[in-house]
């Protein structure tokens, strides 16, 4: 599996310079590196941003950065990524990534929980082309609900870890309360009949969700 994925990421864009930096700064300054969507999910998510077009772009869990920079550099000029993080430690790595990559000016980094952060936008008015979930996995049913009158018709929303390293799957179904969280969250949308939507094999899964 290691080799294959080193031969897919190989063959694959290589990552900007602004990209490299950041995945070696989470390496030296955080202890959760393994969090990273990294460089074949992010182009992944780049040409999605690339073919549907969206200008206006919602992340939950920002972690060091890196998935907004993927997502933000595909953005047409007029872009805007709003990007929510619970944890303010990160903040002067997040920024800076944002700066090496020119995105200052089109991304905003809101910090606080994700699900406060969701109601004032709502409240906003506020709308979006397309919603990267990639927060509390505990918490995804509750995030969708909340996000779900943000995203236009045809929008999309990608969650990612759906397969949860294969726990979403196995018999009986672990107990814990992010596995049972993910599978809830994969059971809803295969019952919505508001999207369309396919799990990818993408690193640990991403649930690639259309509103109708
Ligand atoms: C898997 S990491 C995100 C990785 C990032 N999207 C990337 O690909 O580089 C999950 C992040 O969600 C954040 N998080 C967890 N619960 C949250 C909440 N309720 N509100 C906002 N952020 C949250 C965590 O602090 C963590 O940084």
């Amino acid at each position: 599996m290691e080799k294959i994925y080193r031969y897919i990421a190989g063959h694959a864009t290589p990552q900007s310079e602004a990209l490299a930096w950041v995945e070696k700064q989470t390496h030296i300054r955080t202890n959760h590196a393994r969090m990273l969507s990294g460089a074949v999910q992010g182009q992944v998510m780049r040409m999605i941003v690339q073919m549907c077009g969206a200008r206006d772009i919602l992340e939950l869990g920002t972690f060091t950065g890196y998935s907004a920079i993927c997502l933000g550099a595909a953005m047409p000029a007029d872009g805007h990524l709003d990007t929510l993080e619970i944890n303010d430690e990160l903040e002067d790595l997040i920024l800076e990534g944002f700066e090496r990559a020119g995105l200052s000016e089109r991304i905003d980094l809101h910090i606080g929980d994700c699900k406060e952060t969701l109601r004032r936008f709502a409240g906003e008015g506020r709308m979006y082309d397309l919603v990267y979930m990639d927060a509390n996995k505990r918490e995804y049913c509750e995030y969708y609900d909340l996000i779900f009158d943000m995203v236009r018709p045809g929008g999309l929303i990608l969650a990612d870890n759906v397969l949860w390293d294969g726990k979403v799957c196995q018999d009986p179904l672990p107990q814990d309360k992010q596995t049972l969280g993910i599978a809830r969250f994969n059971d809803m949308i295969k019952e919505d009949r508001r999207v369309e939507s396919v799990i990818l094999p993408l690193r640990d899964g991403l649930n690639l969700i259309r509103k109708k």
